[in-house]
């Protein structure tokens, strides 16, 4: 899904010395993890380390993407900054702005808005008491819609943490705010 935050994009290498090395922005174990899918192809294919560098760099960054460590990563994988970008505009997966703690990402697509996808989302933007796209008052929960997440044999299904929750009902909902903390502090 394409966001209206992307950032300017630029089809020009970016020189290393503009921007702070990724080895500054992240962890040892997060470049380690970089090296290793970057090991899965030959040297010259640069871009597909690109989807699972972005997942590695998001987790170390608050759960979010932004220019500083997007471009970064391109100097670091030596690729124009412009083809990090797309596919960190392209998947929903990717945040290009500050998240709460925990993302609750909604499937609205055709299987589970026929399966009840609408209603999953009026019990949580009513509990939460935000609406798609925003973050409760105290920074925890983030709601977002995405496109279908290949589960649709379990729609209505919801994502939180990579974790999937399928055939929704309202008792699950609840359950699932349960675990993140929702019910004991808000309910
Ligand atoms: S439509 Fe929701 S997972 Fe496919």
């Amino acid at each position: 899904m394409m966001t209206s935050n992307a950032p300017t994009t630029t089809t020009s290498p970016i020189s290393a010395e503009d921007v702070k090395p990724l080895t500054e922005l992240i962890s040892a174990a997060a470049i380690a993890e970089i090296e290793h899918w970057r090991g899965k192809y030959p040297p010259e294919r640069k871009r597909p380390p690109i989807i699972a560098a972005l997942k590695i760099v998001q987790k170390e960054h608050n759960n979010y993407l932004d220019e500083t460590v997007m471009n970064a990563l391109a100097v670091y994988l030596d690729v124009p900054p412009i083809a990090v970008y797309e596919v960190a505009t392209f998947y929903t997966m990717y945040n290009l702005k500050p998240v709460g703690e925990h993302v609750i990402s909604v499937c609205t697509n055709l299987s589970c808005m026929m399966c009840g996808a609408k209603d999953v989302v009026k019990q949580l933007t009513e509990r939460l008491n935000i609406g798609l796209g925003e973050t409760t008052a105290d920074g925890k929960i983030t709601l977002v819609e995405v496109e279908c997440m290949a589960a649709c044999g379990g729609a209505p299904m919801l994502e939180v943490g990579e974790v999937f929750h399928e055939n929704l009902t309202p008792e699950k909902i609840d359950a699932i705010l349960q675990t993140l903390g929702w019910e004991d502090n808000h309910g």
